[in-house]
């Protein structure tokens, strides 16, 4: 069986640490430490912000737990250049490092579009070397957002294009509107899709199904989306944030360890044989049996009530 990541619980905003909370995505690319600054709270939701295009907002009371990642770079289209990737690396490594974090939606605040992909306009000006360091870049911030230890869900209202589907495909699930647009159109500009596009879509949609978006570019629509399987939810044009916010609050109220285990036993399963699945996913209920939680899970059902999960 393949080894386990080491579980490494450490938080930024609470001093305890919990063994299984949180794992530390693997940055292949030097980041900025992050910039956190605290620019505002109303109720229900407190704003943190790190500098450059992506925010992060952090839910509050009842949907504590619940953390909102937003990609703002309107005058581009959301397109990811060297400061977008940036932003994306730091907000996904301080995610990774908040044990409070139990859930992530990742969403655009530029109306009509998620996002358009890489930075076209910048990658005019890059020379080969350049495009290879930045690809690899994406690639592995893309490996980082997929390896949060808990579940993200990717809200698409618009069009998601490229590295922008890409950014889609590493989430957990994916909740679009009716007017959304997908496409992977890099063969029409001579190279592939190269932040994982090429190994998430067939392993999503099949090969086959993979093959024909990728060969062609052809672009898509939210009801033939969801009608292959690349979206979890097809719903109509603005709601779709609304539909992703339901699911991040069921998984909220889950066993916040039970969540992170359930990611990894599947995550873990599906890369290799069925009997080191199988161990796979012993070793992450073995992982549960001493927690606080699956006690209060047992007494709550006898007490007919709700649980209520601490995460220990
Ligand atoms: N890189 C850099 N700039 C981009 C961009 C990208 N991937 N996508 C859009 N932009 C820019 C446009 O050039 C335009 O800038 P300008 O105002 O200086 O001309 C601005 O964003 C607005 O784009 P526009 O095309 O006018 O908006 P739209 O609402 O009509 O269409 C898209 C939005 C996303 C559907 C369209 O811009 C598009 O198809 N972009 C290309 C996406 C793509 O091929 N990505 C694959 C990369 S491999």
């Amino acid at each position: 069986m393949r080894g386990f990541p080491a579980l490494i619980g450490r938080s930024i905003f609470r001093s305890s640490s919990h063994d299984l909370r949180s794992t530390h995505p693997t940055a292949t690319v030097a980041a900025a430490p992050p910039l956190l600054r605290r620019i505002g709270s109303r109720r229900g939701l407190i704003i943190q912000t790190l500098s450059g295009p992506v925010r992060i907002e952090r839910l509050s009371d009842s949907d504590s737990g619940i953390i909102e990642l937003k990609l703002d770079r309107p005058e581009a289209k959301n397109a990811i250049g060297k400061e977008m990737l940036r932003g994306l690396q730091n907000a996904i490594e301080t995610i990774g490092n908040d044990s409070s974090a139990n859930v992530v939606v990742v969403s655009s605040s530029v109306p009509k579009v998620f996002c358009a992909g890489a930075d076209l306009k910048e990658r005019k000006l890059m020379s080969a070397s350049e495009v290879q360091q930045f690809v690899n870049s994406l690639r592995s911030t893309f490996s980082s957002l997929e390896a949060l230890s808990v579940p993200t869900v990717a809200v698409i209202e618009g069009a998601a294009l490229g590295g922008g589907l890409e950014m889609a495909l590493s989430c957990d699930l994916r909740v679009c509107g009716e007017e959304s647009t997908f496409s992977l159109p890099e063969t029409g500009l001579a190279i592939i899709p190269g932040a994982g596009g090429t190994q998430r879509l067939p392993r999503i949609v099949g090969r086959s199904a993979a093959k024909e978006l990728i060969f062609t570019g052809r672009r898509i629509s939210g009801k033939e989306a969801v009608s292959m399987g690349l979206v979890n939810y097809c719903v109509p044009a603005g709601e779709a944030h609304h539909k992703a916010l339901q699911i991040a609050r069921d998984i909220n109220q889950k066993g916040p360890l039970a969540i992170r285990m359930a990611k990894q036993a599947i995550n873990k399963g599906l890369e290799v044989d069925m009997p080191s699945a199988l161990d796979a996913e012993e070793e992450c209920y073995d992982q549960l049996l001493e927690t606080q939680d699956r006690l209060e899970g047992l007494a709550a059902f006898a007490e007919k009530r709700k649980p209520s999960y601490l995460g220990k």
